[in-house]
């Protein structure tokens, strides 16, 4: 299953792709996560060291060539795992999308090429969870980057500009005609935040997956720069994954008694 995160700057995609992905591999599904934004910090939301990191670098262009039907990686997605992925925490895979260098340098196109061909053949391994934290712009859609997921969550704050940004994300999303597009309300306040949000994707026919409450223990794990899971595993932002991960129906395997 690929599941991809889309929607505003700052609406949570990040904190919540991390939790999902460190939440999912706990339960024993082997978890790819792709920081696809070129601002990355998906590492950092992991509980991976900067430093460590870097060490192992991004996605190198040369990993592609292009065929008919688009990009296509010239080796196997087992061999670019095993040479270009970090190992995380829980054992989450982290594969981090090729990053401008310099000012000035021009456009990612092949960068975004490498995560499409990557997402491509990851939908082909089995009982597995690839996970692809996306950045705050259209592009990712606009390029046909994320054309390969099965499940695209657009996350939204319950305030205008957030509700319509994923309005026009959910149109592209259509047009790549990616099977499964909801909507999930993050920061959620109060229940008139939750209502509005609901009344949004009635009104502009979206499914919607659910809603995460806002918790001061994010921020605290923020600027303690702990991991939500790590700084919070029983509060209520996680349970709220937990429950959003049913209702997603990720593939989690059954545990053996
Ligand atoms: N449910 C929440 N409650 C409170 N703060 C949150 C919540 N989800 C995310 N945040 C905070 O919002 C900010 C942006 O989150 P981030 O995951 O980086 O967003 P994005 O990746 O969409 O830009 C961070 O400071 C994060 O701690
Ligand atoms: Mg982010």
């Amino acid at each position: 299953m690929r599941l991809a995160l889309a929607g505003k700057g700052g609406v949570g995609k990040t904190t919540l792709s991390a939790t999902i992905a460190r939440l999912v591999a706990r339960q024993g599904l082997p978890v790819v996560a792709i920081d696809a934004d070129s601002n990355p910090n998906l590492a950092a939301a992991l509980g991976i060291d900067s430093g460590s990191v870097a060490a192992r670098g991004f996605l190198p262009s040369g990993l592609v060539s292009r065929k008919p039907h688009g990009p296509a990686l010239t080796e196997s997605v087992e061999s670019v795992l095993d040479a270009h992925a970090f190992d995380g925490p829980d054992g989450v895979r982290l594969l981090r999308m090729g990053q401008p260098e310099h000012a000035d340098e021009g456009c990612l196109c092949s960068a975004h090429a490498t995560v499409s061909a990557v997402l491509a053949d990851l939908g082909r391994r089995d009982g597995a969870l690839t996970l692809m934290d996306l950045e705050a712009s259209p592009e990712h859609l606009s390029r046909g980057t994320a054309r390969h997921a099965d499940v695209l969550v657009l996350v939204t704050e319950p305030y205008y500009r957030s509700l319509e940004t994923v309005r026009r994300l959910a149109i592209l999303a259509d047009e790549l005609q990616i099977p499964t597009v909801t909507v999930l309300a993050n920061k959620v306040r109060c229940e008139d935040d939750r209502d509005a949000v609901v009344e949004f994707c009635e009104r502009h026919d979206l499914a919607f997956a659910g809603w995460v409450p806002w918790s001061d223990a994010v921020i605290d794990a923020d600027v303690r720069r702990q991991p939500l899971l790590d700084a919070d595993p029983d509060g209520a932002v996680v349970t709220a994954v937990h429950t959003l991960v049913e209702h997603l129906d990720v593939p989690i395997p059954a545990r053996k008694s």
